[in-house]
């Protein structure tokens, strides 16, 4: 039987695409498209769903993670800059959440992990397209609570950019810099569809990190 997927922020850059992920996989049905710009509500669309895809607003990630619960659909949670802790305890169905749903940002922040124990200093430079609401990046403030030591951030919003990280270690006389670029919303499609799979079948919730998925 297939998965029954519900979207919320269906109309935004990266609802639209999950959305077609959804409809592209074969073990999955699309089953809701929720945004207040098409005029659907997520109450609207928890009764035909298993799980709730949620890529909204810091806002109001919250409000729709509990109204899913209460109706026992699991949630799987892209939005950044929304505090976890606000969804422990709230029982129903299970939360997975990830800053950063693209493979080659969970390596950058193991890499970056490793590297911070063995070098001196850390500094994150964050570049993100000028739309994104929240600064620093959900990406960068996780990279930053895993690596060793005090890690300033500094975020870029500029025209033209997707989401980019780079974390520069310093030491005497050398430096490494570990730099991962997003040049498609579609690099997180992979590990959206992965989270969907799994999010019924969690060891705890809520939980965080695509690393514990892999
Ligand atoms: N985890 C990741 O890998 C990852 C990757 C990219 C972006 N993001 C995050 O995803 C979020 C969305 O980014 P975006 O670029 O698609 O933003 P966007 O502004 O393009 O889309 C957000 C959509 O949410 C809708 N929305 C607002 N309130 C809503 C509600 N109550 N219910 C349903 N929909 C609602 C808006 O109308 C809009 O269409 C941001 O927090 C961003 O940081 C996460």
């Amino acid at each position: 039987m297939s998965l029954r997927v519900a979207v919320a922020g269906a109309a935004g850059r990266m609802g639209q695409t999950v959305c077609a992920a959804v409809e592209g996989a074969d073990d999955m049905e699309l089953t809701g498209r929720a945004d207040p710009a098409l005029g659907v509500a997520v109450a609207d669309v928890l009764a035909d769903a298993d799980v709730l895809v949620d890529f909204t607003t810091p806002g109001t990630a919250v409000e729709n993670a509990r109204a899913a619960l209460a109706a026992g659909v699991h949630v799987v949670i892209g939005t950044t800059g929304f505090d976890v802790d606000e969804l422990r305890g709230v029982g129903g169905a299970n939360v997975f959440v990830a800053p950063n749903f693209a493979i080659g940002a969970v390596l950058m922040m193991r890499f970056a992990v490793e590297a911070s124990r063995h070098m001196a200093k850390a500094e994150i430079i964050e570049l993100h397209h000028d739309t994104k609401i929240d600064a620093p990046s959900g990406t960068a403030k996780r990279t930053a609570e895993l690596m060793d030591g005090d890690v300033p951030v500094h975020s870029v919003r500029l025209p033209g950019l997707v989401a980019h990280q780079e974390v520069i270690l310093g030491d005497v006389g050398q430096t490494l810099t570990i730099r991962h670029d997003s040049t498609d919303r579609t690099s997180f499609m992979p590990g959206v569809l992965l989270a969907i799979r799994k999010v019924g079948d969690l060891p705890s919730s809520p939980l965080v990190g695509l690393e514990h998925l892999l």
